[in-house]
């Protein structure tokens, strides 16, 4: 077997709903500024529960959906950006919890864009290192780490978390991909709680970034010409073209964002699947509860092509043209 194929998606988000009027209460904006500048209406925050356990919640999902049992996953990844804990990683507790005894689990950080470079990596390894079944989660407990006393980015975050399976198949769901990265940019532009513990050779006093921050503006930016640039990437590795692509799901960062997106590729928005009102922005998760949606919703038949394309901290930028 020389392929992968998608077996199915699955989502979980916390139930608690923070609406921009709850917001308007603890720092000053206003419903109006956060949906024209971003789109966003809510977002789920969680209520005590940490990113182990969604990330939990959400594989359970995935492997109902996919009728998947425990053991035959080989393999976790979890891409997050708000672990619980540096050590063990998300995946390894994931692990422990779903009692897959043959998987191998490890994390991924690449912050927004961590689900598609995590499904690059497990595609990659069933090819080459005799994985059979993986299972692929974005999760985030973003709340931890968003200053909520700075309106410029607390309104933007939200928690939640994705998960697909995919397994070793003569069919070929992962059609073609790209990731990249540019670290000079992203020091300057986008970072997030530093670590420095409080040790006799460690500077705790030292601790700069405990929160999220980002200049809104330069990741913009980034973010409207790295997009359709990475849509046209795979769809000319693919030998493909944007009228046989079903939806384009993109990382749900900012609505004018994949506005502008859909206006530079010359395309119907439409194909932009868009669901950042109800969730605002959730990192490594945006994705993978995107697709979940779409196939909850019936949006999805076998055969459709869809073009998953982020962008994040990092920086970091990935894409991949999948079949379903
Ligand atoms: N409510 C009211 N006013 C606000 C708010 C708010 N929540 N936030 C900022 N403002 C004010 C600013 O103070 C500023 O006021 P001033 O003109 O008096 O100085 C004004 O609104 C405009 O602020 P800008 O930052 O210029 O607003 P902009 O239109 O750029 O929108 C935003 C900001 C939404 C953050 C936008 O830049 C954006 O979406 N950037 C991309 C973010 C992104 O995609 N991140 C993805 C990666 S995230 C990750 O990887 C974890």
């Amino acid at each position: 077997m020389e392929g992968v194929k998608i077996l199915g998606v699955g989502k979980y988000c916390p139930e608690n709903v923070v609406t921009n009027f709850d917001l308007e209460k603890i720092v000053e904006t206003s419903d109006e500024w956060i949906v024209k500048r971003t789109g966003i209406k809510e977002r789920r925050i969680s209520d005590g529960e940490g990113t182990v356990e969604i990330a939990y919640k959400a594989a359970l999902n995935a492997l109902k959906n996919s009728n998947c049992g425990k053991d035959d996953i080989d393999l976790i990844i979890v891409a997050t950006t708000s672990p619980d804990k540096i050590m063990p990683s998300t995946a390894c507790s994931v692990q422990g919890l779903l009692d897959c005894k043959n998987a191998a689990a490890f994390d991924i950080s690449a912050a927004c864009s961590g689900f598609v470079y995590s499904l690059i990596i497990a595609d990659s390894l069933i090819k080459s290192a005799g994985k059979k079944r993986a299972l692929i989660i974005g999760a985030e407990v973003l709340s931890k780490i968003v200053d909520w006393s700075d309106r410029s980015t607390c309104v933007l975050f939200g928690d939640g978390a994705g998960a697909m399976v995919i397994e070793a198949s003569d069919e070929n769901s992962i059609i073609s991909s790209c990731f990249a990265s540019d670290g000079k940019l992203g020091e300057k532009t986008l970072v997030a709680a530093e670590i420095n513990l409080n040790t006799p050779f460690a500077k705790s006093e030292n601790i700069e970034k405990r929160y999220i921050e980002m200049k809104g503006g330069e990741v913009f930016k980034f973010a409207v010409s790295i997009l359709p640039e990475i849509v046209n990437d795979v769809l000319d590795k693919g030998n493909e073209n944007l009228e046989n692509i079903k939806y384009i799901v993109p990382h749900q960062a900012n609505s004018r964002i994949i506005d502008e997106a859909a206006r530079r590729l010359k395309v119907n928005r439409e194909k932009f699947y868009v669901n950042v009102d109800k969730y605002g922005n959730t990192s490594a998760a945006s994705i993978p509860i995107a697709l979940s949606e779409l196939s909850e919703k019936g949006l999805i038949n076998k055969g459709d092509k869809i073009i998953l394309a982020a962008f994040g901290g990092g920086l970091t930028w990935a894409s991949t043209l999948i079949k379903f």
